[in-house]
Protein backbone atom coordinates (compact mmCIF):
# COMPACT_ATOMS: atom_id res chain seq x y z
CA UNK A 1 0.00 0.00 0.00
CA UNK A 2 0.94 3.60 -1.39
CA UNK A 3 2.33 5.31 2.39
CA UNK A 4 -0.07 8.75 2.71
CA UNK A 5 2.10 11.55 1.72
CA UNK A 6 1.92 14.82 2.71
CA UNK A 7 0.01 17.29 0.70
CA UNK A 8 2.41 19.67 1.71
CA UNK A 9 5.25 17.93 -0.01
CA UNK A 10 6.93 20.10 -2.95
CA UNK A 11 7.01 18.49 -6.53
CA UNK A 12 10.64 18.60 -7.76
CA UNK A 13 11.60 20.45 -10.67
CA UNK A 14 13.79 20.77 -13.36
CA UNK A 15 16.92 22.80 -11.47
CA UNK A 16 16.95 25.28 -14.69
CA UNK A 17 13.19 26.61 -12.88
CA UNK A 18 14.99 28.37 -9.67
CA UNK A 19 16.41 30.93 -11.81
CA UNK A 20 12.43 31.22 -13.23
CA UNK A 21 10.94 34.68 -12.70
CA UNK A 22 7.41 35.70 -14.20
CA UNK A 23 8.27 38.46 -16.62
CA UNK A 24 7.24 41.96 -15.83
CA UNK A 25 4.81 42.31 -18.64
CA UNK A 26 2.81 39.12 -17.61
CA UNK A 27 2.84 40.58 -14.08
CA UNK A 28 1.58 44.19 -15.35
CA UNK A 29 -1.72 42.83 -17.07
CA UNK A 30 -3.83 42.73 -14.09
CA UNK A 31 -2.70 46.51 -13.20
CA UNK A 32 -3.18 47.47 -17.16
CA UNK A 33 -6.97 45.52 -17.11
CA UNK A 34 -8.17 48.34 -14.13
CA UNK A 35 -10.70 50.09 -15.41
CA UNK A 36 -9.87 53.93 -16.47
CA UNK A 37 -5.87 53.18 -16.79
CA UNK A 38 -4.25 54.46 -19.17
CA UNK A 39 -1.85 52.22 -20.65
CA UNK A 40 1.76 52.91 -22.26
CA UNK A 41 3.28 49.05 -20.90
CA UNK A 42 1.88 46.21 -23.78
CA UNK A 43 3.02 45.86 -26.56
CA UNK A 44 -0.33 45.44 -28.13
CA UNK A 45 -1.68 46.47 -31.58
CA UNK A 46 -4.98 48.49 -31.53
CA UNK A 47 -8.01 46.03 -31.98
CA UNK A 48 -9.60 48.64 -33.27
CA UNK A 49 -7.75 48.12 -36.59
CA UNK A 50 -7.78 44.59 -36.47
CA UNK A 51 -9.02 43.27 -40.12
CA UNK A 52 -12.04 42.06 -38.25
CA UNK A 53 -14.19 41.72 -41.17
CA UNK A 54 -12.21 40.74 -44.09
CA UNK A 55 -10.29 38.06 -41.64
CA UNK A 56 -13.73 36.53 -41.03
CA UNK A 57 -14.52 36.76 -44.66
CA UNK A 58 -11.87 34.78 -45.62
CA UNK A 59 -12.14 32.16 -42.76
CA UNK A 60 -15.64 31.66 -43.57
CA UNK A 61 -14.68 31.13 -47.51
CA UNK A 62 -11.94 28.54 -46.09
CA UNK A 63 -14.31 26.34 -43.80
CA UNK A 64 -17.20 26.64 -46.54
CA UNK A 65 -14.37 25.25 -49.69
CA UNK A 66 -11.45 23.78 -48.05
CA UNK A 67 -12.30 20.06 -46.65
CA UNK A 68 -8.44 20.02 -45.98
CA UNK A 69 -8.87 23.21 -43.22
CA UNK A 70 -9.88 21.43 -40.24
CA UNK A 71 -6.82 18.54 -40.70
CA UNK A 72 -3.56 17.32 -39.86
CA UNK A 73 -1.85 18.70 -43.14
CA UNK A 74 1.42 19.63 -44.78
CA UNK A 75 2.60 23.71 -44.17
CA UNK A 76 0.14 25.07 -46.63
CA UNK A 77 2.29 25.94 -49.68
CA UNK A 78 0.39 29.11 -51.29
CA UNK A 79 1.03 30.97 -48.15
CA UNK A 80 4.56 30.30 -48.43
CA UNK A 81 4.19 31.71 -51.96
CA UNK A 82 2.84 35.14 -50.07
CA UNK A 83 5.56 35.21 -47.66
CA UNK A 84 8.15 35.01 -50.52
CA UNK A 85 6.64 38.11 -52.01
CA UNK A 86 6.19 39.69 -48.61
CA UNK A 87 9.75 39.35 -48.15
CA UNK A 88 10.56 41.22 -51.15
CA UNK A 89 8.74 44.20 -50.38
CA UNK A 90 11.30 43.74 -47.42
CA UNK A 91 14.10 44.14 -49.90
CA UNK A 92 15.12 40.28 -49.85
CA UNK A 93 14.88 37.19 -52.26
CA UNK A 94 14.29 34.11 -50.94
CA UNK A 95 12.42 30.94 -52.09
CA UNK A 96 9.29 29.05 -50.88
CA UNK A 97 11.74 26.43 -49.78
CA UNK A 98 13.49 28.85 -47.18
CA UNK A 99 10.17 29.28 -45.97
CA UNK A 100 9.13 27.66 -42.71
CA UNK A 101 6.01 28.11 -40.60
CA UNK A 102 5.85 28.55 -37.36
CA UNK A 103 2.94 29.55 -34.45
CA UNK A 104 3.83 32.70 -33.96
CA UNK A 105 7.86 34.38 -33.98
CA UNK A 106 8.12 33.21 -30.57
CA UNK A 107 8.03 29.78 -31.68
CA UNK A 108 10.43 30.61 -34.56
CA UNK A 109 12.88 31.82 -31.52
CA UNK A 110 12.03 28.84 -29.57
CA UNK A 111 12.86 26.09 -31.96
CA UNK A 112 16.20 28.14 -33.60
CA UNK A 113 17.52 27.96 -29.77
CA UNK A 114 16.38 24.22 -29.60
CA UNK A 115 17.95 23.75 -32.95
CA UNK A 116 21.80 25.39 -32.26
CA UNK A 117 21.56 25.83 -28.86
CA UNK A 118 23.87 23.40 -26.56
CA UNK A 119 22.77 22.93 -22.60
CA UNK A 120 25.18 25.65 -20.87
CA UNK A 121 25.97 27.21 -24.07
CA UNK A 122 26.64 30.81 -24.96
CA UNK A 123 24.50 33.26 -26.75
CA UNK A 124 25.54 37.25 -27.76
CA UNK A 125 22.32 39.06 -26.78
CA UNK A 126 21.70 43.13 -26.79
CA UNK A 127 22.16 44.23 -23.12
CA UNK A 128 18.40 45.25 -23.32
CA UNK A 129 16.75 42.62 -25.33
CA UNK A 130 13.04 41.26 -26.09
CA UNK A 131 11.93 39.39 -22.51
CA UNK A 132 10.85 36.72 -24.86
CA UNK A 133 14.08 35.96 -26.20
CA UNK A 134 15.69 35.36 -22.40
CA UNK A 135 12.92 33.34 -21.74
CA UNK A 136 13.62 31.27 -24.55
CA UNK A 137 17.06 30.69 -23.75
CA UNK A 138 17.06 30.35 -20.03
CA UNK A 139 16.38 26.47 -20.02
CA UNK A 140 19.89 26.40 -21.61
CA UNK A 141 20.94 27.33 -18.36
CA UNK A 142 23.50 29.76 -21.00
CA UNK A 143 26.19 31.96 -20.54
CA UNK A 144 25.23 35.50 -22.03
CA UNK A 145 27.60 37.85 -23.90
CA UNK A 146 26.19 41.37 -23.79
CA UNK A 147 26.69 44.30 -26.11
CA UNK A 148 25.76 47.34 -25.58
CA UNK A 149 23.07 49.42 -28.14
CA UNK A 150 23.80 53.00 -29.30
CA UNK A 151 20.47 54.83 -29.48
CA UNK A 152 21.10 55.71 -32.70
CA UNK A 153 22.73 53.35 -34.71
CA UNK A 154 21.98 50.04 -32.66
CA UNK A 155 23.88 46.92 -31.64
CA UNK A 156 27.29 47.92 -30.96
CA UNK A 157 29.32 45.74 -33.73
CA UNK A 158 32.89 46.56 -31.92
CA UNK A 159 32.04 44.57 -29.05
CA UNK A 160 30.60 41.68 -30.89
CA UNK A 161 33.84 41.59 -32.77
CA UNK A 162 35.73 42.04 -29.44
CA UNK A 163 33.96 38.87 -28.24
CA UNK A 164 34.62 37.10 -31.68
CA UNK A 165 38.20 37.83 -31.76
CA UNK A 166 38.57 36.65 -28.52
CA UNK A 167 36.98 33.23 -28.98
CA UNK A 168 33.95 33.69 -26.76
CA UNK A 169 33.48 30.54 -25.53
CA UNK A 170 35.87 28.62 -22.77
CA UNK A 171 37.01 26.27 -26.01
CA UNK A 172 37.47 28.99 -27.87
CA UNK A 173 34.59 27.78 -30.25
CA UNK A 174 31.72 30.92 -31.16
CA UNK A 175 28.68 31.87 -29.28
CA UNK A 176 25.74 29.40 -30.31
CA UNK A 177 23.97 32.61 -31.75
CA UNK A 178 23.73 36.36 -31.95
CA UNK A 179 20.21 37.77 -31.64
CA UNK A 180 19.10 41.10 -32.65
CA UNK A 181 16.65 43.42 -33.59
CA UNK A 182 17.77 45.35 -36.02
CA UNK A 183 14.55 47.25 -37.39
CA UNK A 184 12.26 49.14 -34.55
CA UNK A 185 14.03 47.18 -31.36
CA UNK A 186 11.78 45.83 -29.12
CA UNK A 187 12.13 47.96 -26.07
CA UNK A 188 14.79 50.73 -27.68
CA UNK A 189 12.52 51.73 -31.04
CA UNK A 190 15.98 52.50 -32.85
CA UNK A 191 17.13 50.73 -36.17
CA UNK A 192 20.43 49.35 -36.71
CA UNK A 193 22.55 51.49 -39.20
CA UNK A 194 23.41 49.77 -42.87
CA UNK A 195 27.23 49.96 -42.03
CA UNK A 196 26.60 47.96 -38.98
CA UNK A 197 24.29 45.61 -40.91
CA UNK A 198 27.00 45.19 -43.38
CA UNK A 199 29.84 44.50 -40.38
CA UNK A 200 27.72 42.15 -38.52
CA UNK A 201 26.50 39.85 -41.01
CA UNK A 202 30.36 40.39 -42.03
CA UNK A 203 31.94 39.01 -38.54
CA UNK A 204 29.20 36.53 -38.72
CA UNK A 205 30.76 35.04 -41.93
CA UNK A 206 34.30 35.61 -40.66
CA UNK A 207 33.54 33.52 -37.25
CA UNK A 208 30.64 31.01 -38.41
CA UNK A 209 28.45 32.33 -36.03
CA UNK A 210 24.67 32.54 -36.97
CA UNK A 211 22.27 35.49 -36.57
CA UNK A 212 18.69 35.58 -35.53
CA UNK A 213 17.11 38.15 -37.13
CA UNK A 214 13.98 39.45 -35.19
CA UNK A 215 11.76 41.43 -37.51
CA UNK A 216 8.03 41.47 -36.30
CA UNK A 217 8.22 45.32 -37.03
CA UNK A 218 9.56 45.65 -40.39
CA UNK A 219 6.62 46.09 -42.18
CA UNK A 220 5.61 48.82 -39.83
CA UNK A 221 7.74 51.81 -41.30
CA UNK A 222 6.34 55.68 -40.95
CA UNK A 223 9.24 56.99 -42.48
CA UNK A 224 11.46 59.74 -39.87
CA UNK A 225 9.85 61.67 -37.44
CA UNK A 226 9.17 64.77 -38.98
CA UNK A 227 10.18 64.40 -42.20
CA UNK A 228 8.85 62.55 -44.44
CA UNK A 229 6.11 59.59 -43.72
CA UNK A 230 4.81 56.62 -46.67
CA UNK A 231 1.95 58.13 -47.64
CA UNK A 232 1.25 55.63 -50.74
CA UNK A 233 -0.71 52.77 -50.49
CA UNK A 234 2.15 50.35 -51.79
CA UNK A 235 3.77 48.95 -49.11
CA UNK A 236 7.02 50.65 -47.97
CA UNK A 237 11.00 49.18 -47.94
CA UNK A 238 12.97 49.87 -45.20
CA UNK A 239 15.43 52.16 -45.78
CA UNK A 240 17.95 50.01 -44.18
CA UNK A 241 18.07 46.38 -45.78
CA UNK A 242 17.24 43.53 -43.60
CA UNK A 243 20.33 41.31 -42.36
CA UNK A 244 18.26 38.24 -44.62
CA UNK A 245 19.07 40.61 -47.71
CA UNK A 246 23.03 40.84 -47.12
CA UNK A 247 23.46 37.05 -46.26
CA UNK A 248 21.10 33.71 -46.62
CA UNK A 249 23.84 31.34 -45.51
CA UNK A 250 23.96 32.35 -41.54
CA UNK A 251 21.09 34.48 -41.15
CA UNK A 252 17.93 32.95 -39.68
CA UNK A 253 15.02 35.58 -39.98
CA UNK A 254 11.86 35.34 -37.82
CA UNK A 255 9.07 37.07 -39.32
CA UNK A 256 5.14 37.43 -37.88
CA UNK A 257 1.77 38.33 -39.37
CA UNK A 258 0.65 39.10 -35.01
CA UNK A 259 1.55 43.10 -35.56
CA UNK A 260 0.30 43.23 -39.38
CA UNK A 261 -2.57 41.02 -38.88
CA UNK A 262 -3.75 40.35 -35.53
CA UNK A 263 -1.83 38.14 -32.42
CA UNK A 264 -4.16 35.72 -32.06
CA UNK A 265 -3.55 34.37 -35.52
CA UNK A 266 -0.42 33.02 -33.55
CA UNK A 267 1.39 32.55 -37.46
CA UNK A 268 4.76 33.39 -38.11
CA UNK A 269 7.31 32.22 -39.96
CA UNK A 270 11.46 31.88 -40.83
CA UNK A 271 13.43 32.47 -43.36
CA UNK A 272 16.09 30.29 -43.12
CA UNK A 273 19.28 28.43 -44.49
CA UNK A 274 17.59 25.65 -47.08
CA UNK A 275 19.71 22.98 -45.79
CA UNK A 276 18.34 23.31 -42.00
CA UNK A 277 14.55 23.33 -42.68
CA UNK A 278 14.00 19.91 -42.32
CA UNK A 279 16.14 19.98 -39.51
CA UNK A 280 13.96 22.48 -38.19
CA UNK A 281 10.62 21.27 -38.87
CA UNK A 282 11.81 17.90 -36.97
CA UNK A 283 12.31 20.37 -33.83
CA UNK A 284 8.94 22.03 -33.88
CA UNK A 285 7.22 18.64 -34.65
CA UNK A 286 8.39 17.83 -30.93
CA UNK A 287 6.46 21.04 -29.71
CA UNK A 288 3.27 21.35 -31.67
CA UNK A 289 3.30 18.83 -34.33
CA UNK A 290 2.81 21.71 -36.71
CA UNK A 291 0.68 25.25 -37.04
CA UNK A 292 -2.82 25.60 -37.48
CA UNK A 293 -4.41 24.26 -40.63
CA UNK A 294 -6.99 26.20 -40.53
CA UNK A 295 -4.90 29.64 -39.80
CA UNK A 296 -2.58 29.05 -42.70
CA UNK A 297 -5.39 28.48 -45.08
CA UNK A 298 -7.24 31.84 -43.74
CA UNK A 299 -4.44 34.03 -43.66
CA UNK A 300 -3.45 32.95 -47.23
CA UNK A 301 -7.23 33.59 -48.78
CA UNK A 302 -6.90 36.79 -47.23
CA UNK A 303 -3.54 38.07 -48.75
CA UNK A 304 -5.24 36.39 -52.01
CA UNK A 305 -8.21 39.01 -51.42
CA UNK A 306 -5.71 41.22 -52.07
CA UNK A 307 -6.29 43.01 -48.38
CA UNK A 308 -2.91 43.44 -47.17
CA UNK A 309 -1.38 47.06 -48.75
CA UNK A 310 -4.37 48.37 -47.57
CA UNK A 311 -4.68 47.08 -44.37
CA UNK A 312 -0.94 47.83 -44.00
CA UNK A 313 -1.19 51.92 -45.18
CA UNK A 314 -3.91 51.82 -42.72
CA UNK A 315 -1.51 50.52 -39.57
CA UNK A 316 1.26 52.50 -41.18
CA UNK A 317 -0.96 55.85 -40.86
CA UNK A 318 -2.26 55.12 -38.13
CA UNK A 319 0.55 54.25 -36.09
CA UNK A 320 2.77 56.88 -37.57
CA UNK A 321 0.19 59.45 -36.13
CA UNK A 322 0.49 58.17 -32.94
CA UNK A 323 4.28 58.02 -32.99
CA UNK A 324 4.43 61.32 -33.87
CA UNK A 325 2.16 62.29 -31.50
CA UNK A 326 3.84 60.55 -28.39
CA UNK A 327 7.57 62.39 -29.91
CA UNK A 328 5.59 65.71 -29.98
CA UNK A 329 4.29 65.30 -26.11
CA UNK A 330 7.84 64.09 -25.07
CA UNK A 331 9.59 67.29 -26.67
CA UNK A 332 6.74 69.57 -25.24
CA UNK A 333 6.15 68.35 -21.67
CA UNK A 334 9.04 65.92 -20.56
CA UNK A 335 12.23 67.54 -18.60
CA UNK A 336 15.32 69.07 -21.20
CA UNK A 337 17.47 66.41 -19.15
CA UNK A 338 15.54 63.45 -20.21
CA UNK A 339 16.05 61.92 -24.14
CA UNK A 340 14.61 59.16 -25.97
CA UNK A 341 14.28 57.09 -29.54
CA UNK A 342 13.03 58.64 -32.41
CA UNK A 343 11.79 54.95 -34.01
CA UNK A 344 11.63 55.05 -37.44
CA UNK A 345 8.80 52.01 -37.37
CA UNK A 346 7.32 49.50 -34.21
CA UNK A 347 5.21 50.45 -31.44
CA UNK A 348 7.68 51.66 -28.87
CA UNK A 349 9.69 54.72 -27.52
CA UNK A 350 12.32 54.06 -25.32
CA UNK A 351 13.26 57.07 -22.61
CA UNK A 352 16.25 57.67 -20.69
CA UNK A 353 15.16 60.01 -17.62
CA UNK A 354 17.53 61.94 -15.68
CA UNK A 355 20.26 59.88 -14.00
CA UNK A 356 19.16 60.45 -10.55
CA UNK A 357 15.46 59.05 -10.64
CA UNK A 358 14.15 55.94 -10.83
CA UNK A 359 11.62 54.25 -13.34
CA UNK A 360 10.10 52.02 -10.82
CA UNK A 361 9.49 54.31 -7.74
CA UNK A 362 8.10 56.27 -11.10
CA UNK A 363 6.27 53.69 -11.97
CA UNK A 364 4.49 53.48 -8.21
CA UNK A 365 3.67 57.51 -8.44
CA UNK A 366 2.15 56.85 -11.76
CA UNK A 367 -0.43 53.86 -11.16
CA UNK A 368 -0.86 55.21 -7.36
CA UNK A 369 -2.03 59.04 -8.54
CA UNK A 370 -2.56 59.42 -12.23
CA UNK A 371 -3.82 55.61 -13.28
CA UNK A 372 -0.29 55.47 -16.18
CA UNK A 373 1.31 52.61 -16.78
CA UNK A 374 4.59 51.87 -18.64
CA UNK A 375 7.33 49.38 -18.53
CA UNK A 376 11.13 50.11 -16.37
CA UNK A 377 13.63 49.86 -18.38
CA UNK A 378 15.46 47.49 -16.21
CA UNK A 379 12.45 44.80 -16.85
CA UNK A 380 15.00 44.26 -20.23
CA UNK A 381 18.45 43.74 -18.95
CA UNK A 382 20.05 40.93 -19.60
CA UNK A 383 21.50 39.36 -16.31
CA UNK A 384 24.47 41.37 -14.28
CA UNK A 385 23.27 44.55 -15.76
CA UNK A 386 21.20 47.15 -14.54
CA UNK A 387 19.73 50.10 -15.10
CA UNK A 388 16.94 52.67 -13.27
CA UNK A 389 16.29 55.63 -14.70
CA UNK A 390 14.58 54.29 -18.35
CA UNK A 391 10.95 53.63 -19.81
CA UNK A 392 9.62 52.02 -22.19
CA UNK A 393 7.12 53.36 -23.78
CA UNK A 394 4.13 52.12 -26.20
CA UNK A 395 2.02 54.38 -28.34
CA UNK A 396 0.24 51.48 -30.42
CA UNK A 397 -2.87 50.94 -28.28
CA UNK A 398 -3.91 54.63 -27.45
CA UNK A 399 -5.68 57.46 -29.20
CA UNK A 400 -3.39 60.41 -30.03
CA UNK A 401 -5.55 62.47 -27.85
CA UNK A 402 -4.81 59.71 -25.35
CA UNK A 403 -0.99 59.87 -25.94
CA UNK A 404 -0.78 63.80 -25.23
CA UNK A 405 -2.63 63.71 -22.08
CA UNK A 406 -0.81 60.56 -20.72
CA UNK A 407 2.94 61.94 -21.53
CA UNK A 408 1.74 65.57 -19.58
CA UNK A 409 0.31 63.63 -17.18
CA UNK A 410 3.79 61.52 -16.53
CA UNK A 411 5.64 64.66 -16.68
CA UNK A 412 3.42 66.56 -14.15
CA UNK A 413 4.98 63.68 -12.07
CA UNK A 414 8.35 63.48 -13.15
CA UNK A 415 8.67 67.23 -13.22
CA UNK A 416 7.53 67.70 -9.27
CA UNK A 417 10.06 65.01 -8.68
CA UNK A 418 13.06 66.34 -9.73
C1 LIG B 1 10.80 41.41 -30.79
C2 LIG B 1 9.69 40.43 -30.72
N1 LIG B 1 9.89 39.19 -31.13
C3 LIG B 1 8.90 38.27 -31.11
C4 LIG B 1 7.64 38.59 -30.65
C5 LIG B 1 6.59 37.53 -30.62
O1 LIG B 1 5.81 37.60 -31.77
P1 LIG B 1 4.71 36.53 -32.14
O2 LIG B 1 3.40 37.07 -31.66
O3 LIG B 1 4.78 36.42 -33.62
O4 LIG B 1 5.06 35.24 -31.47
C6 LIG B 1 7.39 39.89 -30.20
C7 LIG B 1 6.07 40.25 -29.66
O5 LIG B 1 5.84 41.28 -29.12
C8 LIG B 1 8.44 40.84 -30.25
O6 LIG B 1 8.27 42.10 -29.84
Amino acid sequence: MLAQLPHTQEIPLAGWTQTMQRSVLRQMIAVVSRPGILSFAGGLPDPALFPTTDYAAALAHVLATDPKALQYGMPFAPLKQHIVQLMALRGVTCTAEQIFLTTGAQQGLDVLARLLLDPGGEVMFEELVYTGAQQVVAPFLPHILPVSTDLVEGMNVDEVEAYLAGGARPSGASPAFIYTIPDAHNPLGVSMSQTRRERLVELALAYNVPLIEDDPYGLLQYGEWEIERFQSPNLPISQSLPLRALNDSHVFYLGSFSKIMAPALRLGWIVAPAALVTKIGVVKEAADLESSALTQRAVAAYLDAGHLPGHLATLRREYGRRRDAMLAALYRYFPAEARWTEPQGGMFIWVELPEEMDAAVLLETAIAQENIVFIPGHAFTVPGRHIHNCMRLNFSNCSEEMIEDGIKRLAKIINCEL
